[in-house]
């Protein structure tokens, strides 16, 4: 009997700690990811895009002139105006619709292919890259 009663309040004092860290560590686990929380290009974007883009988006001999180097990619991307479809730009803050960056990652422009480019046409960005794109310019696009 004893050792029964022994075993259930170990069980009872497990899972309260199992529960009161599971609330300690919530905020800390969502952090990353909170919905709410604004994008910054510097901050979410531009080590990406670097990545991503910056061989072929480079300062010597850039594609379609845009530059995507570190330190550049913001000024060459919002509302800049595209070179392929000068009416539209680049980037359209608050605006994905608007924004032609965001109709090249989807690979739907009429003009060139969808980005980023390979050797063999195109290749969509894994969608978690392309919804920080995506919650950058719905966020305003901020530096
Ligand atoms: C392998 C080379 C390559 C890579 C990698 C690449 N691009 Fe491009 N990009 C090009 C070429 C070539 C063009 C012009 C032809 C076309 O649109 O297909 C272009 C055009 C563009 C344009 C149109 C510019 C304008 O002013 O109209 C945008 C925007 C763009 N790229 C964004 C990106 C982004 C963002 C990435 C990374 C996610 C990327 N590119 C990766 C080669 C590349």
């Amino acid at each position: 009997m004893i050792v029964k009663g022994r075993t259930l309040i170990d069980w009872e004092e497990y899972m309260k700690r199992l529960i009161i860290a599971g609330i300690v560590l919530l905020p800390v686990v969502l952090w990353g990811a909170a919905p709410g929380e604004q994008l910054s290009y510097s901050g979410d974007l531009e080590e990406l895009v670097v990545k991503r883009c910056g061989d072929c988006h480079s300062t010597k001999e850039p594609k379609a002139n845009l530059v995507l180097v570190k330190g550049e990619g913001y000024g060459n991307l919002v509302a800049r105006p595209s070179v392929q479809v000068p009416e539209a730009q680049l980037v359209v803050t608050g605006n994905l619709e608007a924004s032609y960056l965001w109709k090249k990652l989807m690979g739907e422009t009429e003009i060139g292919k969808g980005m980023p480019r390979t050797m063999f046409g195109s290749k969509r960005l894994p969608e978690k890259e392309l919804d920080l794109f995506r919650r950058w310019i719905e966020d305003g696009a901020k530096p």
